[in-house]
């Protein structure tokens, strides 16, 4: 598929309230660990919840979140599993270990639409879809089969980050899907001995693209050795609730997320609703 094909209709995912897409240019920027613990802050905020890990080819929602059993079917459904509030899905799941998968664009299509529809995500407030990194197929599929009520940027400040950044801000524009918001990863580093600022990748860029494009500018992270060691270890900096400043900054973002969704699904109007 590409972006220009016609537009195929957007069914609503029975059930489920606002999906939210968080996308990159670049892998490696935080893509996943921003969706992690904006899922994680939205579950504790009370918001019913749920993660859908669309990077099939390198699932890491599996290890942030701590879980690696394998789903149930009830009938033709897949049952999500569930940690930390938030339900749970990924291709990790289904095909654990090392091994790589290797597939074509007919076949990651059919896996994103189950992964959308075969799943029982019950009734949702937000649905949190971890993109894979680019503007490719499986983005295609998702944003152009789902009604995605708008999508989260991730960039770091290097020049690089921001210019792939900028590609897939494009591609949710191009398909009519409201851009969110723009997060800078990695802005800065604290050095624990000397409290001097050091701007690993630069610093204020992911700023002055949303400005440059006419997006809100979700906030900047730092590089912080705990929000690392909270997704190599399975427990999130946003698990330790949102007084702890280890994971106040996604709380922070959580709720301009709610913020922003409430303003694009008013801007887009009711949604149709359809029975199972
Ligand atoms: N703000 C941050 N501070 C420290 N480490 C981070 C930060 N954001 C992400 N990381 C780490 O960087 C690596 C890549 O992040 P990840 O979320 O997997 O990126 P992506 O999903 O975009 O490929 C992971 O090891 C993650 O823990
Ligand atoms: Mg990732």
């Amino acid at each position: 598929m590409s972006p220009g094909q016609q537009a195929q209709p957007k069914l609503p995912i029975p059930g489920v309230k606002n999906l939210i897409a968080v996308g990159s240019g670049k892998g490696g920027v935080g893509k996943t660990t921003v969706a992690v613990n904006i899922a994680i802050a939205l579950a504790r905020l009370g918001f019913r919840t749920g993660l859908l890990d669309a990077d099939v080819y390198g699932p890491n929602v599996p290890l942030m979140m701590g879980m690696n059993q394998t789903p149930t079917a009830v009938g033709e459904r897949i049952q999500p599993l569930e940690n930390y509030g938030v339900k749970l899905m990924s291709m990790g799941f289904l095909s654990p270990g090392d091994k790589p998968l290797v597939w074509r664009g007919p076949m990651l299509h059919s896996v994103v639409q189950q992964f959308l529809r075969g799943v029982d995500w019950g009734d949702l407030d937000y649905l949190v879809i971890d993109l894979p990194p680019g503007t490719g197929d499986v983005q295609l599929s998702l944003i152009q089969t789902a009604p995605v009520t708008g999508a989260v940027v991730v960039t770091t400040p290097s020049d690089v980050s921001l210019e792939d950044a900028r590609k897939a801000v494009r591609m949710f524009e191009q398909v009519k899907v409201p851009i969110l918001g723009i997060i800078e990863n990695m802005s800065w580093l604290q050095c624990p001995h000397c409290d001097e600022r050091i701007d690993v990748f630069s610093t204020g860029g992911g700023r002055r693209m949303a400005k440059d494009m006419g997006a809100k500018f979700l906030g900047a992270l730092p590089l912080s050795p705990q929000v690392r060691i909270g997704g190599d270890t399975g427990h999130p900096v946003a698990t330790f609730g949102p007084e702890d400043k280890r994971g106040a900054d996604f709380y922070a973002i959580a709720k301009l997320v709610v913020e922003g969704a409430a303003e694009a699904s008013s801007v887009a109007g009711p949604t149709m609703t359809v029975s199972d």
